[in-house]
């Protein structure tokens, strides 16, 4: 084959590329390999890809193609999906540099992740000749999106505390990229408390983690959440994470409802019952879904928070305001019932405020409509996608079970709301998606990032309704 080096580019090429370069922080090399890779992918099809693959998504193929992963192996079984992994990526034209820690030898080696990626593999913080060659830093930078897989305990736990005592952290600590984390190791160790600590800790600074998955593990006998997300489970949220803007509004064209806040039921004109809600998790939503391009109707309780933009408000006081306006914005693709509703009113309010001195007023209660309930089991208008939230203060997921076939939505984000976990009024929520096919744990995260999360998997429940 003919060799070509940059420096053979006539003066005005070069200078573009440079330009090109340093608009995408890559070096003058690697913009060369991606435009190469980008050319030869054109004539790319997913005729080319097996036929028992699925053809999802053309264009996130295509926005894989010209961009680079730094694959990070850790040291655990599943380490022989990751040479998978890496193939899949290949088929779709991304570039993957590889890591592999000391652990990770003892599964895979050097060869063979070498043979598949078709580039040098990194092992060694202090190897003289990768450092002269490419350096951590430069590693760390060049790359669109730093994945690790299999994430074991240990290496969580070293990124959680900041450790860089080898090349795996040493990266992971230098990068400016987001980074995906696919956690595999034994059920216990995933459940144990520490794990616990810095999968949220890690969440909360901004990883993505795919999977584990329930199942059963390497072990004999053993079972339960901690296998790795399978590799096109991994590829597809790289794919996700890699979409350009244009691709990043998956809800174009989509309308939403959202509820959000509490509501107030009024006793007398100045006094009334309400709740704790803040709105900022509905809210949140109602932002998430703007940002990915659906037209968005937020109905709102009464809360002290600033319109999201790019959202139509309705503001509404009671229960029975928020369903009206509710059925008022129907049709809509999909509906996320985030207001807590207060369950009660008071049968008759007074019209003139109540003076004490007298008889102590009993309040008599009637129950409100449940909004969520009604829009689900509507005959005509339901939306597509119907999705509930269920704050609760023990049991969790069998009361948000029971409130997933009792109302007849599509799923229920289920939360513990028991005041000590702080999240009435916090900024942060722990919630589990309830559906029909499961329960799927997110790990502690900020609001805006459930927010998000969620607006995600609706984008693409409605993608593979249409
Ligand atoms: N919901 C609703 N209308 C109501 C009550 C609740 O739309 N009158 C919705 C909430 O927005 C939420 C879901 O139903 O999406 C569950 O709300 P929650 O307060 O957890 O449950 P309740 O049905 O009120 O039952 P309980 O208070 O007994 O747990």
């Amino acid at each position: 084959m003919a060799s070509l080096t940059v420096r053979q580019l006539d003066e005005k090429i070069k200078k573009q590329l440079r330009l090109r370069a340093a608009r995408n922080g890559r070096s003058v090399e690697d913009e060369v390999r991606t435009i190469l890779r980008g050319a030869a992918s054109e004539g790319n099809t997913f005729d080319s890809l097996p036929p028992t693959e699925e053809r999802r998504s053309l264009d996130s193929a295509r926005e894989a193609a010209t961009r680079r992963i730094l694959l990070i192996i850790g040291g655990g079984i599943a380490a022989y999906k990751s040479l998978d992994l890496i193939r899949r990526l290949k088929e779709r034209g991304a570039g993957v540099r590889c890591i592999l820690t000391k652990a990770a030898e003892e599964f895979v080696t050097p060869l063979s992740a070498g043979a598949i990626t078709g580039e040098r593999v990194f092992t060694d913080l202090f190897d003289p000749q990768s450092e002269f060659d490419v350096g951590h830093i430069r590693l760390a930078r060049e790359c669109d999106l730093v994945v690790v897989a299999p994430a074991t305990a240990d290496l969580m736990a070293k990124m959680s505390g900041g450790h860089a005592n080898d090349l795996a952290t040493a990266v992971l600590l230098a990068t400016d990229k987001k980074i995906l984390l696919a956690p595999a190791m034994n059920p216990r160790m995933w459940g144990n408390a520490a794990t616990r600590r810095n999968v949220a800790q890690l969440a909360a600074d901004g990883a993505v983690l795919v999977g584990p998955n329930e199942g059963e593990m390497a072990e004999r006998g053993e079972q339960g959440v901690g296998r790795m997300a399978e590799p096109l489970e991994i590829v597809a949220a790289i794919e996700g994470l890699l979409a350009r803007p244009a691709a990043g509004r998956p809800l174009a064209g989509k309308r939403v409802i959202v509820t959000s806040g509490p509501t107030h039921e009024p006793i007398d004109p100045v006094r009334y019952i309400a709740n704790r809600s803040s709105g900022k998790q509905g809210h949140a939503i109602a932002a998430a879904a703007a940002a990915a391009g659906a037209d968005v109707t937020l109905v709102s309780g009464p809360v002290a928070l600033p319109d999201p933009s790019g959202v139509a408000v309705v503001k509404v006081e009671t229960a029975q305001e928020m369903l009206k306006a509710v059925e008022a914005a129907l049709p809509a693709d999909a509906a996320v019932f985030a207001a807590a509703v207060a369950d009660w009113r008071v049968g008759e309010p007074k019209a003139q405020k109540i003076k004490k001195g007298g008889k102590t007023p009993p309040l008599t209660l009637t129950e409100n409509p449940d909004i969520l309930a009604t829009i689900a089991g509507r005959k005509t208008k339901r939306p597509k996608l119907v999705v509930g939230f269920a704050a609760e203060t023990e049991r969790v997921i069998e009361n948000a079970r029971d409130k997933l076939r009792g109302k007849g939505c599509d799923w229920i984000v289920a939360n513990d709301v028991s005041p000590s976990t702080g999240i009435l009024g916090g900024d942060r929520n722990t919630v589990h998606l309830v559906s029909a096919s499961g329960v799927d744990s997110w790990p502690p995260q900020s609001k805006d990032q459930v927010a998000k999360t969620l607006v995600a998997r609706i984008a693409a429940a409605l993608g593979q309704a249409r």
